[in-house]
């Protein structure tokens, strides 16, 4: 394992220098998106790139060649390709938590044990063991073979998780909706005791499983979810005679009815999950990137074995991708470059990720955990402060409800906002009505907004559709609004492996040109640990006292009012 080499304060390598100087010359010269394409017929051709299933349209970005030469040579400063070559070989990368950082090993095939030897564990024969005890598992579960404690077959899983245990399942649960052949899945996350409520409601208990997946097997919402959970069916089956009080039985019902996905096997024990139907993982599986893992057991619970190859595939072949390519031609690092392009030099804050497929529709929200808890960070890996603005807000919504609510500030607001266009050529749903192609009707939206946005609509075209002079300024769409547009063919397995693993990969490219350790999350504990103070003041007087002004008005405000 090489060392970890100290962040390099990018702002101050001439590459940066280099990038100011021509970020300060373009907006000299003027942007103008229009006159880049009306000059050079190559535009689209020279900003276009395929990988497998997906073919990506950068063109529609304020870059030009030169833009696109002096990204390369930033990243091949701030040593990008190093640090993904020490990424892929399992160094050390995540520092504050000194670990590895191999979630690329979680698709890497049975054929390449033995290539990816790391602190001593064999990691892809580590993988695809587990694996293959998923596979066995959920074969059993859906071919009925897997009986409750009552000799019924499953028909409902419950998968309860949080964070990355939780948005990625759901979010590629969503998107492969047409491939479910297997019990359907209902989530539960929040420790709000609604949602544990409503999503029990209506199951049977006899046909029901739980997954609890918990890479800690500590965390407060998970925990007590699964505590309630366990509560419900205990209950319930006792209510309908199905089992009686005996510990034995209980036992029996938890065996049947509990399985577990966690590195904590210990824990997952001392819960009372049978260690043979747990399922591991490793530190070195950040959460937000641990879809592909164990995390992913509901998947191959509802699509099976074959449909969860072929995403794993995907996400492989992205990784080669990403790999290989020469940074210039390298869509997954040009993106990522580019995104710092927009954050560093036009100040752009947020970034719009809109599909374009509703069977994306929990994209936006997944992509907010992978992204924002990643680079959401102050100092770099070192500890020392960045120099520059880090992170993105990245947000969306699935086309076209978007149009009908935030995209008039994308088009003419005052802020820039970055967007991501995300179709598919063919239709999971392939519906003609009325003589019409719904499909076409919805992909012509995309390809109209990513128009409007990048060609806007000047003054005097306004002024010839016979508008009134002093309505004109309010039609005017200044254009030069950057976008990207991502076409696959088809909403696969094997696309959305791609298209996730082309997220974590930008992630990476910007969270390594800032110098972070995007790996770890440290923001997220102060929370936790005041959340654990606080608690006891809503029903203790000496916790209540402790408490600062604020918080202490508000507690009396529930105790007054608490029904
Ligand atoms: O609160 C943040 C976090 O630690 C995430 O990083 C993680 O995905 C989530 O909580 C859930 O953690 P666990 O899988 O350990 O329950």
């Amino acid at each position: 394992m090489s060392k970890i080499p100290a962040p390099i304060d990018v702002t101050q390598l001439p590459e940066w220098k280099a990038l100011q100087d021509h970020y300060d010359r373009l907006q000299a010269e003027g942007i103008s998106l229009k006159d880049w394409f009306a000059a050079d017929p190559d535009r689209v051709a020279k900003l276009s790139f395929d990988t497998s299933d997906l073919h990506f349209d950068l063109s529609k970005n304020l870059i030009t060649d030169e833009t696109v030469k002096l990204l390369a040579d930033l990243g091949r400063a701030v040593g990008l390709e190093e640090r993904r070559a020490a990424m892929y070989r399992g160094d050390h990368i995540n520092t504050t938590e000194d670990r590895a950082v191999l979630h690329t090993a979680l698709r890497r095939p049975a054929s390449e044990a033995g290539t990816l030897i790391v602190d001593g564990q064999d990691t892809v024969a580590d993988v695809n063991e587990v694996l293959d005890k998923m596979y066995a598992f959920a074969e059993r579960v859906r071919s009925g073979e897997w009986k409750g404690v009552t000799g019924k077959a499953i028909e409902n899983v419950v998968s309860i998780g949080i964070g990355g245990s939780d948005l990625g399942p759901v979010m590629v649960y969503e998107g492969l909706r047409p491939y479910l052949d297997g019990p359907a899945v209902r989530f539960v996350s929040n420790i709000d005791p609604n949602d544990v409520a409503e999503k029990v409601k209506g199951l049977d208990p006899e046909t029901t499983l739980v997954i609890v997946v918990s890479k800690t097997f500590t965390t407060l919402e998970t925990i007590t979810n699964a505590k309630m959970a366990r509560w419900w069916l205990l209950d319930a089956l006792r209510k309908a005679g199905a089992i009686d009080d005996s510990a034995e039985k209980e036992a029996e019902a938890i065996a049947k009815h509990f399985v577990a996905v966690s590195t904590n096997l210990k824990l997952v024990a001392d819960f009372g999950i049978d260690p043979e139907n747990a399922f591991g993982f490793w530190s070195w599986v950040g959460g937000r990137y641990s879809v592909d893992s164990a995390v992913g057991l509901a998947l191959i619970l509802a699509f099976g074995k074959d449909v969860f190859q072929d995403f794993l595939k995907g996400f492989y072949d992205m990784d080669r991708t990403f790999e290989t390519e020469p940074l210039e031609e390298n869509v997954v690092a040009l993106m990522g470059l580019i995104n710092v392009w927009y954050v560093n030099f036009f100040k752009a804050e947020s970034h719009a990720v809109l599909p374009y497929v509703q069977y994306l529709h929990r994209f936006a929200a997944y992509l907010q955990q992978l992204t924002m808890e990643s680079n959401g960070k102050q100092v770099r890996w070192d500890g020392s402060p960045v120099t520059t603005e880090t992170g993105e807000i990245f947000w969306g919504e699935a086309g076209t409800n978007g149009q009908h609510a935030f995209y008039q500030l994308i088009h003419q607001g005052t802020r820039m906002i970055p967007a991501d266009f995300i179709g598919f050529v063919n239709s999971a749903n392939p519906i003609q009505c009325e003589g019409a192609d719904v499909h076409e009707l919805f992909l012509g939206n995309f390809l109209a907004q990513t128009k409007a946005l990048a060609f806007g609509k000047t003054a005097d075209e306004v002024r010839a559709e016979g508008t009134p002079e002093e309505i004109v300024p309010a039609r005017v769409f200044t254009g030069n609004r950057p976008t990207t547009s991502i076409f696959g063919v088809s909403l696969t397995p094997h696309a959305l492996g791609e298209l996730i693993a082309l997220y974590e990969h930008i992630t990476f490219v910007e969270g390594t040109v800032w110098g972070l350790d995007s790996y770890d999350q440290w923001g997220v504990e102060l929370g936790k640990q005041l959340a654990k103070q606080i608690t006891p003041a809503f029903h203790d007087d000496e916790a209540l006292a402790a408490q600062d002004a604020s918080t202490k008005a508000l507690i009396e405000f529930y105790r007054a009012n608490r029904a």
